[in-house]
C-alpha cells in the first residue's frame, strides 16, 4: 500500500514526498469534523506535504477521497484518487491510478437532476449509505501551486467530490439521510466498535 503513494509522483520525486506519514482519521462522532474549513491562502512547502501525507494516509486506508479536517486540519483542501478499474466491464482488472488535489473547490452550478449513489466514508467506518445528489455539477479549484481550473463532472467523480466538500463544512453523508436511517447506521458503527474492541482486548 504504501509503495503505491511512492508510485503517484515517481515521475517527478521531490524532497516532501521522502518522510510522507499516514495520519489518524478522525471519526464521528469527533467535533473536529464540525468544524468548517478556513480557505488555503499559502501554497508553500508545507501545504504541500501536508497533501503527500494525505495521499499515503488515503490509500492506506483504502479510501477514494479525503478531506483535510478528516486528519485534523480544517482547511479548503481535498485530495481524491477513484481508482477506477481499467476496464469498466471488469471490476477485477488493475485499478487506473489518477490522483487529484483539489484546492479552495467550489460548485458554480449543479444539475436539477439528483442521482442516488451508495457512499461511505473514512470517517464513518465501514458504514455505507445511499445518498441522493445533483447528477451533473461545474467545479472550479486550485491545484498545490494555486492555480486554477475549472471542470464539468459527473458520475462517480461529481458525487466523491460533492462528499468531500461536504466535509469542508462539517457535514457528514450520513447527515443527509433520514434520522431513521442515520440512527440505523450508527448503531451499526457501535456495534462493529465493540466488537473490535472486544477482539483487541
Ligand atoms: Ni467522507
Amino acid at each position: 500500500m504504501l509503495r503505491r503513494c511512492f508510485a503517484i509522483d515517481r515521475d517527478k520525486p521531490t524532497s516532501y514526498l521522502t518522510d510522507m506519514a499516514i495520519r489518524p482519521i478522525f471519526e464521528t462522532p469527533d467535533p473536529v469534523l464540525r468544524q468548517i474549513s478556513k480557505p488555503v491562502e499559502v501554497f508553500d512547502d508545507a501545504l504541500k506535504a501536508l497533501i503527500a501525507d494525505m495521499f499515503e494516509t488515503m490509500y492506506h486506508a483504502p479510501g477514494i477521497g479525503l478531506a483535510a479536517v478528516q486528519v485534523g486540519e480544517p482547511i479548503r483542501l481535498l485530495v481524491m484518487d477513484l481508482q477506477e478499474p481499467e476496464d469498466p466491464e471488469d471490476e477485477k482488472s488493475p485499478p487506473v491510478k489518477e490522483p487529484r488535489v483539489f484546492i479552495n473547490p467550489e460548485i458554480v452550478w449543479h444539475s436539477e437532476m439528483e442521482i442516488p449513489y451508495t457512499e461511505g466514508c473514512l470517517s464513518v467506518p465501514d458504514q455505507y449509505a445511499e445518498v441522493m445528489r445533483p447528477e451533473k455539477i461545474r467545479a472550479k479549484w486550485q491545484d498545490a501551486d494555486g492555480k486554477g481550473y475549472e471542470e464539468d463532472m459527473d458520475g462517480l467523480l461529481a458525487v466523491c467530490l460533492q462528499h468531500e466538500m461536504d466535509h469542508l463544512e462539517g457535514v457528514l453523508f450520513i447527515d443527509h439521510l433520514s434520522r431513521l436511517k442515520r440512527e440505523m447506521v450508527l448503531k451499526k458503527l457501535a456495534k462493529v466498535r465493540k466488537e473490535r474492541g472486544l477482539k483487541a482486548a
